[in-house]
Formats: C-alpha cells, sequence, structure tokens
C-alpha cells in the first residue's frame, strides 16, 4: 500500500492510538481500535450471524488496531488470527490486546488451505483494488461452508464528492457478483444497526482528543483527518452506505 494518506490512516494513527490507550487506559482499547466504524451493535450482529463461539478460529483480515477481533474474543470466546499489512497497526494490536498478528497481504494469507473456521474483513474490502485476489485468497483458506462477516461501504451512485485516497467503493451489484466469482454464498445483508453508545464513543473522542493534542502539527495527521472529512461527506450525503454483510464458503462453480 503506497497511498500516503491511507498509510497515515491505517498504520500512523494505528501506533497514535496504541500510545493514546496506554495513557489512559485498557477499556479505551477496544472503541478506539476498531477502526472500521463498527460499533458494538455491528459486531454483535456478525458475531452472531456467523455463529461465532468459544474456541472458533476467527481471521480478521485488515483487522488495523485489533479492536474487533478483541472484542469477539472478549464476547464471544473465539481464537482470533489477525491479519494486516501494516507494521504499526499490527505492532498496536500485539500492544494492546497480545494477540496473533500476521503481517502480509489479504491477497497472500500465509495460512493453509482450509485451515480456519471464520473470516472478519471489516471496512477493508473498498480499501483495496483487486477485491476478487482478496475475496478469493480468503475463500481458499476458509473451510468449507464457513462464515465470512464483512463491514462493506458501498457506493450508492457515482461519488460526486471527493473519496478518500486510495478507496474504491463497490456497488450493491458489484459486490454481490464479486461475492458470487470468488466462492461465497451472500445469505443475509443489512444496513448498519444502531450507531455506538455514548459509553463507547465517548471512549473514542477522549482516545482521539490525545492524538490530536500530541500529533496535530504531523503531516500525517492532517492527511489522516483528511481521509476521515471525505469519508464523512460521502455519507452525509448519501453517496455510500456501510453495509454487513454475511456469506458462506461454498465450492467454486467451474
Ligand atoms: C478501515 S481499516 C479497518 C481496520 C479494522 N478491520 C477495523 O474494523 O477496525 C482498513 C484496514 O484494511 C487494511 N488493508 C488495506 N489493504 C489490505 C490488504 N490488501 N490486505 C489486508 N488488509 C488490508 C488496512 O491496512 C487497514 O488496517
Amino acid at each position: 500500500m503506497t497511498v500516503a494518506a491511507m498509510v497515515a490512516e491505517f498504520d500512523d494513527v494505528a501506533g497514535w492510538t496504541a500510545d493514546a490507550v496506554e495513557q489512559l487506559g485498557i477499556r479505551y482499547a477496544i472503541p478506539a481500535a476498531c477502526r472500521g466504524s463498527a460499533s458494538p451493535a455491528a459486531l454483535a450482529w456478525l458475531a452472531e450471524a456467523c455463529e461465532l463461539s468459544p474456541g472458533t478460529r476467527l481471521l480478521d483480515v485488515g483487522a488495523g488496531a485489533g479492536g474487533p477481533a478483541a472484542w469477539a474474543a472478549e464476547r464471544f470466546g473465539v481464537r482470533p488470527i489477525l491479519l494486516e499489512p501494516m507494521q504499526a497497526a499490527g505492532r498496536a494490536a500485539s500492544r494492546l490486546f497480545g494477540l496473533p498478528v500476521l503481517t502480509a497481504d489479504g491477497t497472500r494469507i500465509p495460512l493453509r488451505t482450509g485451515s480456519v473456521d471464520a473470516g472478519w474483513c471489516l471496512g477493508v474490502l473498498c480499501t483495496v483494488e483487486d477485491k476478487a485476489a482478496l475475496l478469493s485468497e480468503i475463500h481458499r483458506v476458509l473451510t468449507p461452508g464457513a462464515s465470512l462477516g464483512l463491514l462493506v461501504v458501498v457506493a450508492e451512485g457515482p461519488q460526486i464528492l471527493r473519496v478518500p485516497d486510495g478507496n474504491h467503493f463497490p456497488t450493491q451489484d458489484e459486490l454481490a457478483e464479486l461475492l458470487e466469482h470468488t466462492g461465497f454464498t451472500l445469505l443475509e445483508q443489512t444496513s448498519r444497526p444502531e450507531s455506538a453508545p455514548l459509553s463507547w464513543s465517548r471512549r473514542v473522542e477522549q482516545v482521539n482528543a490525545v492524538i490530536a493534542a500530541r500529533h496535530r502539527s504531523a503531516a500525517a495527521y492532517a492527511l489522516a483527518a483528511r481521509q476521515g472529512e471525505r469519508l464523512t461527506r460521502l455519507f452525509a450525503s448519501d453517496q455510500v452506505s456501510m453495509q454487513l454483510i454475511h456469506a458462506v464458503s461454498c465450492p467454486i462453480s467451474k
């Protein structure tokens, strides 16, 4: 990933987040380390849809600083494996949650074929150009019939406003076609459930305030902030929407 704004957003901010959580306390870790805009309600929908249970080997592809996987471990007793190409983000996840992190690209997952019980990929697809390669590789490592939980920002028509650098939002039809061609059956889909409660969003705000106080003058801070502002404007003007998807891995028909 060479887009400077994406490195700022996904790597620099992840490292700063771990530093800020160390100052504020560990109860800030999960909300602050959910960088794909997942709320507890969204995570619960995905976890229930995927029927996660104690001991499930859950691969989180594009895990970022590890908040969603840590939430699933805490609430559902899963055994997460995180995969994240950004080094500082992976280090943040290990520091905050002590979870195993594979530093790799999602199109080349260093795991055996059929070795994983369930997959999550939250807020990642729109940041990846070759979405089919990513989904095919996730399909390879999942056991047949395994669940895949996705959080996807979907284009609701042409984006007239500027999109965050490096982002390519699929339309709903493109997403459905991609899933089918990479060996997944889309079972269920919902728009973003309720937003996060104040107990969660206030912790995120406090972490963001510490990051701003320490890094406001950094070039990476301005780049990451611009990415966030562009995405917020796209949501506000209904040019994109957030979708939660439960799909299952099935044999690919040749
Ligand atoms: C919006 S963040 C979401 C992070 C995390 N899933 C969450 O919900 O908090 C997108 C993540 O996808 C990762 N990513 C981007 N391209 C990727 C790729 N080719 N393979 C795996 N992860 C990728 C980024 O490094 C970043 O951590």
